[in-house]
């Protein structure tokens, strides 16, 4: 399976999505491709504009390369929220697999109309590479938000939906279903979750008839995201959830050994950190039930959840 499109295929005839994990360092690259390697699932990798502009577009690349080739294993990577199609086609040209073209700030019709034209270019570059569109309004910044805006009233529609995937003819759709960018501090905390339109979903793909993702899935209700993958979401993305277990590990990493200069012994404690959240959330992707352990692994596994959050 070395191809993403084959990889979305799989996952809807066998009810399960693909885990989008957005990365900036190597930290979080090694903790999301160990997590897929333990589990033998496919995973995507995703680089946002700015998460590109930091490790350098041909650098993540040449690195998601390696890792593919080496371990002959089902690792993609999604050019995430790309707004330009001068940068679009810039990560088509490093080798991404997938593009996330994102003109949903601008009004509908113009949104069809440059993504219809992303479209056209960027598979003229190459012609199996997945273009995703957006439409609705989820909000932005992968991080934690003070307020959690309402935004109910952008909310997708089917005919939208379809008449955005007839006219641009994007292989892959991303819809507002109750979604959103980032999460508040009680999300942080665990007190409360974002809550999904099922039905929603379920009438967009339908009429859609692509393959939906999910953005902004940290802090989502677990319930909803099985059913959301029920009714039609074939990739789901995760960012801030990473992000908080990726700053909490790399503090308790820190405070552990206050002396300690090399890299190397203190960057591992946020890669178990982040391997948390991405195994959680890619067990529940790929309906993989957590193992039993025994009682020596028990003192183990808690001392390491005490440490690694959420
Ligand atoms: O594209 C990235 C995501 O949609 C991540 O959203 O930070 O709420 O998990 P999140
Ligand atoms: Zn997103």
């Amino acid at each position: 399976m070395r191809d993403l499109g084959n990889a979305l295929q799989l996952a809807r005839e066998t009810g399960v999505a693909l885990g989008h994990f957005n990365v900036s360092d190597l930290v979080l690259l090694k903790a999301v491709f160990s997590s897929a390697q333990d589990l033998k699932v496919p995973v995507l990798v995703g680089a946002s504009e700015g998460e590109r502009e930091f490790m350098g577009v041909r650098q993540i690349a040449a690195l998601v390369r390696s890792l593919r080739e080496e371990f002959d294993f089902p690792v993609f990577l999604n050019a995430d929220h790309t707004h330009s199609l001068e940068k679009a086609l810039e990560a088509a040209k490093a080798g991404f697999d997938s593009v996330v073209f994102d003109a949903s700030a601008l009004p509908f019709e113009q949104n069809i109309r440059e993504t219809k034209g992303a479209v056209e270019a960027l598979k003229s570059i190459n012609p199996s590479i997945l273009v995703e569109g957006e439409i609705g309004n989820i909000g932005t910044g992968s991080e934690i938000h003070e307020l959690a805006t309402d935004l109910s009233k952008y909310l997708t529609t089917p005919s939208e939906a379809k008449q955005f995937v007839e006219l641009t003819r994007v292989d892959v759709l991303a819809p507002a279903v109750g979604n959103m960018h980032g999460m508040s501090q009680e999300m942080v905390e665990g007190e409360k979750k974002k809550r999904l339109d099922i039905e929603r979903i379920a009438q967009i793909r339908t009429a859609a008839r692509v393959p939906l993702t999910l953005h902004g899935g940290s802090g989502t209700d677990d319930g909803d995201l099985v059913q959301a993958i029920a009714a039609g979401i074939s990739i789901i993305h995760i960012n801030t959830e990473l992000r908080v277990a990726w700053r909490r590990g790399l503090e308790a990493g820190l405070a552990a050994e206050p002396n300690q200069v090399v890299p190397y012994k203190i960057l591992p404690v946020a890669v178990e950190s982040v391997k948390q959240v991405t195994l959680s959330r890619l067990r529940l992707f790929n309906q993989i039930a957590k193992p039993a352990i025994g009682k020596k692994d028990m003192a183990a596994s808690t001392a390491r959840e005490q440490q690694a959050v959420p």
